[in-house]
Parts: structure tokens; sequence; C-alpha cells
């Protein structure tokens, strides 16, 4: 571990339209709901989501800019990620990995959006309340996005609505096949298991859902970067996002 990331807490990895009869749109619906901005804690804090498709590099770039965050300006910074660390965040990795047995996807839709709440509630905020600067790997557009792919996407906004719109939502966009690509080099090279959603046609639906949404700027604001840069450039984009904000 660099010595200066002990500093940062938490750390998983720290440190279409149905009466013309054309097929229903999953996505139309996204945004229908306007979430309102998290009520800003007057610099007591500042909360920090990332965004992508998998292989994207959030894992990466969550546990880089919190370092950039600790060393350049000193900020108390808490790294978290989604499916959280909790009782029912491990409930979903061991689905996502289940095969044939696992929950239905309505189920399993219920479970993110109990685990978003008991995340926020039990560990988000109050690391926002002891004014750090807390990143999340995923919260919750990813719900938006990933189960809406299988559910209502109305619904799964509903089941959602309780969960805080963070001050700054990062979209980290790479075309989905070379973030499938950089995935099946990394299994590869650490043994990991498919997962539920390691499937070209879903990345690429996955990818448009993300897509949409940026375009709409709904349910909140979305800021894109370029996953396509060097880990360093994503990093520097990141930080001078996360910068502004801070100053302003
Ligand atoms: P993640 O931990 O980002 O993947 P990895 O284990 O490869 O680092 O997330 C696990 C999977 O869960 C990922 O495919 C995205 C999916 N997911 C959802 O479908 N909905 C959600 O709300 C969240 C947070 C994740």
């Amino acid at each position: 571990m660099i010595p200066a990331m002990a500093r940062a807490e938490g750390g998983a990895g720290v440190g279409s339209s149905p009466s013309s009869g054309t097929p229903r749109d999953p996505w139309a619906a996204l945004g229908a709901l306007c979430y309102p901005p998290r009520v800003n804690s007057s610099r007591g804090g500042f909360f920090i989501a990332l965004e992508g498709i998998d292989g994207a590099g959030t894992s990466t770039q969550t546990r880089a800019l919190a370092q950039r965050l600790i060393d350049d300006l000193g900020e108390r910074v808490h790294m978290t990620c989604e499916p959280s660390r909790g009782p029912i965040g491990r409930m979903i990795r061991e689905q996502l990995s289940a095969g044939a047995g696992a929950f239905n996807a309505e189920t399993l839709a219920l479970l993110f959006a109990a685990d978003r709440l008991d995340h926020y509630e039990r560990e988000i905020q109050p690391a926002i309340a002891d004014g750090r600067v807390v990143i999340s790997d995923r919260y919750v557009l990813s719900s938006l996005v990933y189960q809406s792919l299988e559910c209502p996407a109305e619904w799964v906004e509903t089941i959602n609505a309780r969960a805080p719109w963070p001050d700054l939502c990062v979209l980290v966009d790479l075309p989905w096949e070379e973030a499938l690509a950089r995935v099946a080099r990394r299994r590869a090279t650490s043994g990991e298991e498919k997962e539920r959603y390691d499937e070209p046609d879903l990345q690429r639906r996955l990818a448009e859902g993300y897509g949409r949404a940026r375009d709409a700027q709904r349910p909140g604001p979305i800021v894109t970067i370029d996953g396509g840069l060097t880990i360093d450039e994503v990093t520097e984009r990141l930080f001078e996002a996360v910068r502004a904000r801070l100053k302003a």
C-alpha cells in the first residue's frame, strides 16, 4: 500500500412504444424522475460517484483519484464501492457469480437498491458529515443502466428514488469493445470468474445505456471523461474536475 493511502478510509480494493407495436425502448423513461442534487454539505464533505461499463477503469481511478486528493489537496478521503462491503452487498456479489441458480433480475434490482440505501446511511453519509471526500466506485447510475436491461426502467428509478444524487457523477467512457478486451486480459491473469454481465451483447447495450443517460444529463448531471486516455491522464482530468468543484 502506498503510505499516504493509509489515510484514506474504506477501500474495497482500496485502498420502444407499446401501442405502436415496435419494441419498447427500455431507456425511454430514463430520467423521468429528476433527482434533486444532494443538499450541499457546505463543504462539510463531498460525494463523487465513478461510473462506467465493466473494464472502464472505475476501480483503478477510485484509488488513483483518492491518492491525488490526499497528496495534492490534503483532503481526507473515504473510498468505497457498490455492491457495498455490507451484508446486502456481500449477498449480491455471491449472486453475480451464481450462474443458473441466481436470483431473478427483479430480486437482484431490489437488493442493489436496498444495498445502496444501507450503504449511504451506514457509510457514505457519516463520512460526508465528517468532512471527507467520498469516492464510490459505482452508485445509483449503475442500477439505472444495468438493472434497466432486464427490468422496466421506470420501476428501477422508483426503487432507487430515495438514493441522493452525488455532488459529482463521472462517467468514465470507453468503447465497449475495448472495455471487454481489458476485462478478458484481466481475467486471463487473475483467474477471475465470469459474472452475470460479461457478454459482448450486454456490454454493448450497457454502453448505450450510459450514453443515453449522459446525452440526456438525467436523472442528474453527469460529467464524462474519456476512459481511453492513459491511466494518468484520466486521473488528471478527474482530479481537475473535482478540484474545480471543491473550490466553487
Ligand atoms: P463491480 O464491483 O464494479 O465489478 P468488478 O467486481 O468486476 O469490479 O460490480 C459488479 C457488477 O455489478 C458489475 O458487473 C456491475 C454490476 N452492478 C449492477 O448491475 N447494478 C448496480 O447497481 C451496481 C452497483 C453494480
